[in-house]
């Protein structure tokens, strides 16, 4: 926990994990309603993924979800946890020594979102909208259980940067939590679409330029993830095949498949279905009659292509299914990198200057007077973390500009914010700066979130003996505070034995 005094127990359900929890049809083609009694110790407070609580006598919570959800979101958090009002539907739920920052950061802003994703995407059936601050080693950035945001304390930023995980988040309480993808060889359909979702409400709430921005450090880890595991990798593509277990064999975890390609490629999918329209309003219209077509349902890609077909009878006519090159078949079953890419050129105007900074600390020799004069002061935390990405790529730097870029810009070397430490990390680890182990280190302890902390063991894991060393330390010191895939993906990187 953060307050390390007392316990906090969470389920995380998502994908194959509840049937572990209780007796279900742990997949998502099969939803029900739910309620639930859970007594606690006295001093603990119980919360769920529930349309309505009660607290009773003796501790007792007592729970109902009163519309049909698929297992995966049911999730129960206990612990010593208080809450505060941020908005007419919403509140935060954190420990006592966080709900303080947790109010700061999103009092009054929630409810915007909420309005906006009404108005695109057609009523919010759940009631309520609360978040609950999970332990810093939750997995994730957020996990939209309904009616109750799990999310991980580094969104406590202070100054709101991190608010896409919540749009996120609110972004699945249409795509994902009413139209359901009916297996999780089609993760897609909940991500891909939430990820449009997300970029069309932070779109009408911060503009083109900044979504724009926003994407464009998207499409950087997508490059990341398919120069990592090669493009015509089969989890490469959007519709992946999950082999089912059978008698002793354990089958495919899909957890195991979780990666970039159904958020980004399928970002870049379903702005491709866009494209195809070529009328933004137009197509909200019918992002908000698919989710009037199937809310409640659990569908397939091809009910949702088929959809689109039947709802824009002119483009069936056109055959636009099948124009060479851009099959919907080929988006779906072909691995690689997208064939259609949004524009995100609206966002220029941020990520030049960004781009040319970058250019000039990768140059061999360093034009100090040039660099100089940029003044990185009033840069957005997206800015900076466009920038980072940048200096990754184009890293190794020249011997010496790494040392110096630290010293120049404390606002990154000296980062609280979580999404620029992880880039600065790896910044470190791709340079080799040893001089700056201490950060990796402390930024490991401090947070157990997986796309923080696989990146970072799998750069130390191909790095310098040092390198390497500095991650066994870590991990033997952190694992128990890892959630246990995570602990598991870790000791892969690591070549530790995993037990089933
Ligand atoms: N539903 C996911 C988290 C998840 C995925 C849990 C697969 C278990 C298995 C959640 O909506 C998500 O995508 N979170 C992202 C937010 C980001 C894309 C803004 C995260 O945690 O990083
Ligand atoms: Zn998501």
């Amino acid at each position: 926990t953060a307050g390390k005094q007392k316990p906090y127990m969470y389920t995380q359900g998502q994908a194959v994990l509840n049937r572990s929890f209780f007796p279900c049809f742990d997949t998502p083609s099969v939803k029900f309603t739910y309620s639930a009694t859970v007594q606690v110790p006295e001093g603990f407070t119980a919360v769920m993924s529930a349309t309505s609580w009660e607290k009773q006598n003796d501790n007792t919570f007592v729970f109902k979800m009163s519309q049909p959800i698929p297992s995966y979101l049911i999730a129960l958090a206990v612990g010593d946890i208080v809450s505060a009002d941020v908005g007419p539907r919403s509140r935060v739920w954190a420990e006592p020594c966080l709900i303080e920052a947790a109010k700061k950061e999103y009092d009054g802003v929630i409810e915007e979102f909420l309005v906006v994703g009404e108005k695109l995407f057609g009523p919010y059936v759940w009631g309520r909208y609360d978040i609950l601050f999970m332990p810093p080693s939750f997995p994730f950035g957020g996990m939209e259980n309904p009616c109750l945001t799990f999310v991980t304390p580094c969104l406590l930023a202070g100054d709101r940067s991190l608010a896409d995980v919540i749009i996120h988040e609110i972004s699945h309480s249409w795509f994902g939590n009413l139209v359901t993808n009916a297996t999780w060889g089609e993760f897609w359909l909940n991500e891909g679409f939430t990820m449009y979702a997300q970029r069309r409400i932070s779109t009408e709430v911060y503009g083109l330029a900044y979504t724009c921005l926003e994407a464009a450090t998207g499409r950087a880890l997508l490059r990341q993830h398919m120069d990592n595991t090669g493009e015509d990798h089969p989890l490469n593509k959007l519709r992946v095949v999950i082999e089912p277990g059978f008698s002793f064999f354990l089958g495919v975890n899909p957890d195991d498949t979780y990666n970039e390609t159904p958020y980004e490629k399928g970002y870049c999918f379903v702005s491709y279905l866009a494209h195809l329209v070529g009328d933004q309003s137009k197509f909200d219209a019918f992002l908000q009659a698919y989710v009037n077509r199937f809310k409640f349902q659990s569908i397939t890609a091809d009910d949702t292509l088929g959809f689109f077909l039947e709802y824009f009878p002119d483009l069936k006519e056109k055959g636009v299914d099948s124009i060479p090159g851009f099959e919907f078949d080929r988006w779906l079953n072909t691995p690689g990198w997208p064939p259609y890419l949004p524009d995100l050129s609206p966002g220029e105007q941020l990520m030049k200057p960004a781009d040319e900074l970058a250019e000039l600390w990768a140059a061999d020799s360093l034009n100090m007077e040039a660099t100089e004069a940029v003044d990185i002061t009033a840069w957005r935390t997206y800015q900076l973390v466009y920038f980072l990405d940048q200096i990754l790529q184009k890293s190794p730097l020249p011997e010496g500009n790494v040392e110096r870029l630290s010293k120049m810009y404390p606002k990154i070397s000296k980062a609280q914010n979580a999404e620029l430490r992880l880039r600065w990390c790896q910044i470190i680890l791709k340079n080799n700066l040893e001089a700056e182990y201490s950060k990796v280190k402390d930024f490991l302890h401090s947070q157990g979130k997986q796309k923080y902390t696989l990146p970072l063991y799998r750069a130390m894991w191909g790095g310098s003996e040092s390198a390497r060393a500095l991650a066994m330390e870590t991990f033997s010191a952190t694992a128990p505070q890892l959630h246990v895939n995570v602990q598991n993906y870790v000791k892969k990187i690591l070549g530790l034995e995993v037990v089933n």
